[in-house]
């Protein structure tokens, strides 16, 4: 199973100011056409989080028309910079958005590989969170299919990233016991993530643990212990797992642009 993640896409209203150089919505529907064209073409997209850039008037009008070329089956995860009552909105028609409780969280059944999708959210805040009743619900369904290949989606890194500033706006509430219940299942194959716009890959709880780059902009590679925040050039990207049950994840990166493939001399 080949799945494509996607993150951090942070869709603005046509008439936003703009954070960095970019136009976000540009950018997607570059990402977009980037993901039709792949082949082989991925099975499933994954976008984890901070689907738009508010939440404002008009940004999942807008993120609904840009998604709607999407030639492949997508799920979303929520982000800090989401509201979860649009988010219902704007993808209750679809039948895996789960339409009532307090969290966006469900479990994607209908491919070889499981996902099940947390909901990291604390409204209001950037920092990330996992309350017992959000652990609850993982725990439950982690029990459900012991022996299933699963892979675990949410948009706040439950782990450190060694980007200082954005490990103090990852997930820390519950992080820990996510970690006991990951190592407690070893069909658990990844935990993937966004919100930090950098991709990161690290070893956590004896699973694979990974951050997808963001579409609209790349936060600067700063390793120093106090760096500024800073936004970089470098390209918008997708992030493709290849699943191999008996292996796990293999990812590559596949910057959205132009970058033919050539002949070596
Ligand atoms: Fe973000
Ligand atoms: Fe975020």
């Amino acid at each position: 199973m080949l799945i494509a993640q996607i993150s951090d896409l942070h869709v603005t209203a046509p008439d936003a100011r703009r954070t960095t150089a970019y136009d976000n919505n540009a950018r997607l529907a570059a990402a977009v056409a980037h993901l039709n064209a792949l082949e082989p073409r991925p099975d499933l997209v994954l976008i984890t989080g901070d689907l738009v850039n508010g939440p404002k008037p008009g940004e999942y009008e807008a993120l609904t028309e840009i998604l709607e070329p999407l030639a492949i089956p997508y799920r979303i995860v929520a982000g800090n910079h989401d509201d979860r009552d649009r988010l219902r909105r704007t993808f209750g028609a679809a039948n895996w958005m789960p339409v009532d409780g307090d969290f966006i969280q469900y479990a994607v059944e209908e491919f070889p590989v499981r996902v099940l999708v947390l909901d990291s959210v604390v409204a209001g805040k950037a920092v990330g969170a996992l309350c017992e009743r959000r652990l609850a619900w993982t725990a439950e369904r982690l029990a459900e299919q012991p022996g299933r290949p699963t892979i675990v989606a949410l948009h706040h890194p439950p782990f450190d990233t060694g980007l200082a500033f954005l490990d103090t706006l990852r997930c820390i509430e519950g992080a820990e016991e996510l970690g006991r219940l990951v190592r407690a299942h070893p069909n658990v194959l990844a935990v993937l993530c966004g919100h930090t716009h950098r991709q990161t890959a690290v070893s956590w709880n004896g699973t694979y643990g990974y951050v997808a780059p963001s579409v609209a902009y790349q936060v600067a590679l700063d390793l120093t212990p106090e760096p500024p925040y800073r936004w970089t050039e470098e390209p918008s990207a997708v992030a493709l797992h290849l699943v191999r049950p008996d292996v796990g994840l293999i990812t590559h990166l596949s910057p959205v642009g132009d970058y033919p493939a050539k002949a070596f001399s």
